[in-house]
């Protein structure tokens, strides 16, 4: 199987890299690409590493040579948020990035699956999606943006708050992947007792988490580490799925099964060929129902967003 990184040099990119040549079961390829002349390096620096995981890399403007063959594309590649930014603000730059890639991956690898970090999320599947259908090699079973790094947030917060060993709990996360839209179901945690005002303020919490990370690394850049973890689990998932593991069950933001919107992150069962099932999230508390409700105009906005600048050319 050949899993391919689009923007491997970056912040997450190298990290993810690194976790993907260490934990891909033997046999496997990695290639990795990136606009930035060190990707060449970035490889050579991996191979080094004694697992039986194959690496390239590719620099330059043509995406072409990496994505031949390609099973599983990753993409972390546009520009990250500085302080004062919100993910919206990403999107003159990363949309046109993102247009230009899905473009190369319809050509070149029109069945692999894409998993897409970059920001904003909630408007850069949409612009995928509508590439690929474009291409006419839209399945929407193959497209999926990721939403892991609210999941991790939200299990290690409710975990340190219930005094729980770290990664002991599960929490859904649903909606999208910016602000109000993320919205984590800390009424489905088994054992919880929170009040109102402490469910209130997780919630925020697991919605401000990047911009913590934003201002705390002041202007270095955003989530990188705890985002190249949740990619490689993420990747694993899809991986043992294609390789018939059965019942692998992750979030993330995808087309089809909301009644909500278009686009919507929600569990999603696995299979060989991408997504089997969008499953059911259950039922909300009162708190999170308000949530929804008041989040749900702003979802809608940004996936038209993306929807329009590919239709609009
Ligand atoms: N989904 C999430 O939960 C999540 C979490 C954190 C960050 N992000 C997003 O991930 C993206 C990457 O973040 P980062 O910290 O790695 O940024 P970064 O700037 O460190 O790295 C981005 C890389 O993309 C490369 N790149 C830019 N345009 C390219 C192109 N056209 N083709 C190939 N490579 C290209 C750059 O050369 C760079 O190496 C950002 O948009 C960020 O907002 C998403």
């Amino acid at each position: 199987m050949r899993l391919v990184v689009l923007g491997a040099a970056g912040g997450i990119g190298q990290p993810l890299s690194l976790l993907l040549k260490t934990r891909l079961p033997p046999g496997f390829e990695l290639a990795l690409y990136d606009l930035a002349p060190v990707t060449p390096g970035v490889a050579v620096d991996l191979s080094h590493i004694p697992t039986d995981v194959l690496v390239e890399g590719y620099a330059g403007e043509d995406p072409t040579p990496a994505l031949r063959g390609a099973d599983v594309v990753i993409i972390p590649a546009g520009v990250a948020r500085k302080p004062g930014m919100d993910r919206s603000d990403l999107f003159k730059f990363n949309a046109g990035v993102i247009k230009n890639l899905v473009r190369h991956c319809a050509q070149v690898c029109p069945d692999a699956m894409l998993a897409i970090i970059t920001n904003p999320v909630n408007s850069i599947i949409p612009i995928a999606a509508e590439v690929l259908q474009q291409a006419g090699v839209y399945n929407p079973r193959k497209l999926f943006g990721i939403t892991t790094l609210d999941v991790l947030r939200a299990e290690t917060f409710v975990a340190r708050a219930m005094k729980c060993r770290a990664g002991s709990l599960t929490v859904p996360v649903i909606g999208g992947h910016s602000g109000t839209t993320i919205l984590p179901l800390f009424s489905q945690v088994v054992g919880q007792h929170f009040s109102h005002d402490e469910l209130l303020e997780m919630t925020r919490h697991v919605q401000n988490a990047g911009t913590d990370v934003v201002n705390a690394k002041a202007g270095g850049g955003s989530a990188t580490l705890a985002m190249a973890q949740a990619g490689l689990r993420f990747c694993m998932s899809l991986v043992h799925a294609r390789q018939g593991e059965p019942g692998i069950v992750e979030y993330a933001y995808v087309e089809g099964g909301s009644p909500h919107a278009r686009f919507f992150a929600q569990a999603v069962r696995l299979g060989v060929n991408g997504i089997e099932e969008v499953m059911d999230y259950g039922t909300l508390s009162a708190l999170e129902q308000d949530e929804l409700t008041s989040m749900l105009p702003t979802l809608r906005e940004e996936i038209e967003l993306g929807v329009k600048f590919v239709q609009q050319g």
